[in-house]
């Protein structure tokens, strides 16, 4: 049996009537930058996540890179964030002229540690990142409150997690700005790279539309130096299909989550823990296994995608050397990145395919040592 990591082709051939359809009305409109699909998009998520504003950029990674640049990130600032994420997360810090500060995490969620926050926080720091790894959003109440006392913005990475909620309230609507990445993988995924910023301060939102038409308003006077962060038209037309379908694929993946819960509880797998008040999105459900490289080997032999998120952390990532961190520093997600490993929980997964998954981690765990 063959279980791929992720199938997007088949969510495709599921709405394929309506994606091409949506695909050919931009080829005959040939408005492909912006425009009203892309206004349409943003007005759709912004609704979505029961915020004011939605600014459609052209990743997740300038999503986060143009939050940080509205809340007047810089050289000698900090930001504080997970060691424990995609490159993104940091990189954008840094391409921002600023120095992230990492934190440790929390071993059940693999999001932040938000009591680790308080103790990092120095007259440098700008702004607080919170990760939403997974699917699932960081411990979100506690850390609002320490930084609206520290008077500092959070800007939520959200990129993994539209549609998941901490207390009832959507990810990327807790705080000042919410970054979503729509790359394929994602749960509501374009067909290339999208991003957007939500928000409820207009005064911010309208610096980020600046932002990304290289600070021109109108065109070509240019009140500030931007970047081109457009989002093209047909990926907003994809999006705008796919969000109909969102909460409903975000459920199966929910589904297919307590099938494994269940498939795993006799086993020595240690599977993903849900804090009380979040729903997640399952964008990754990851496991934690003895001996993972061996085990993920096996089930590639066997037919089965997994992938290791991440293999290491960012504080130990050669480009940030120059920030001082050693290795056993933050020893979580050290240990994390030695055993995590993703299984396929794509919303298109058959209960046989999920089976097998498990059936082969414990054939896995049966050949390598203890
Ligand atoms: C946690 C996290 N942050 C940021 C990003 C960046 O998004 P993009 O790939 O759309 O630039 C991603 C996406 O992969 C992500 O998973």
């Amino acid at each position: 049996m063959n279980v791929p990591l992720l199938d997007l082709r088949l969510q495709y051939l599921s709405i394929k009537e309506e994606i091409d359809k949506a695909l050919s009305e931009v080829l005959e409109d040939c408005g492909f930058i912006l425009g009203e699909r892309v206004k349409e998009l943003e007005a759709r998520i912004s609704a979505y996540c029961g915020v004011k504003h939605g600014i459609a950029v052209a990743s997740g990674t300038d999503a986060l890179f143009l939050s940080l640049k509205a809340c007047g990130v810089g050289p000698g600032d900090e930001v504080i964030t997970s060691t424990y994420s995609f490159f993104s997360s940091a990189g954008t810090i840094w391409n921002a002229g600023g120095r992230p500060v990492f934190v440790d995490i929390d071993p059940d969620t693999f999001n932040l540690d938000v009591s680790q926050v308080k103790g990092r926080i120095s007259d440098k720091t700008k702004a607080v990142m919170p990760v939403h790894l997974f699917g699932q959003c960081a411990e979100m109440v506690p850390l609002l409150e320490l930084a609206s006392e520290a008077g500092l913005p959070i800007i939520e990475d959200a990129a993994q997690a539209i549609g998941a909620t901490s207390d009832g309230r959507k990810a990327g609507s807790l705080g000042l700005l919410g970054c979503f990445s729509f790359y394929p993988s994602k749960n509501l995924g374009a067909y290339g790279d999208a991003g957007m910023i939500v928000t409820n301060d207009s005064s911010v939102a309208d610096k980020l539309r600046l932002l990304r038409v290289h600070g021109a308003k109108p065109k070509y006077f240019h009140r500030v130096v931007g970047v081109n962060s457009r989002l093209d038209a047909l990926q907003a037309a994809v999006l705008l299909v796919k969000l109909k379908y969102l909460d409903s694929w975000s459920a199966r993946r929910r589904n297919n989550a307590g099938l494994y819960d269940r498939l795993l509880q006799d086993t020595e797998v240690v599977t993903p823990k849900v804090r009380k008040g979040n729903v997640s999105i399952y964008n990754q459900y990851v496991v934690r296994v003895r001996a993972r490289d061996a085990v993920k080997e096996f089930l590639a032999k066997k037919g089965i995608g997994t992938d290791i998120y991440y293999p290491l952390p960012l504080h130990l990532q050669e480009c940030f050397r120059a920030l001082g961190y050693r290795k056993g520093e933050l020893p979580r997600s050290e240990k994390a990145a030695q055993e995590s490993l993703a299984l396929p929980i794509y919303p298109e997964l058959t209960p046989e395919q999920q089976e097998y998954v498990v059936s082969s981690i414990r054939e896995a765990l049966d050949l390598v040592s203890p």
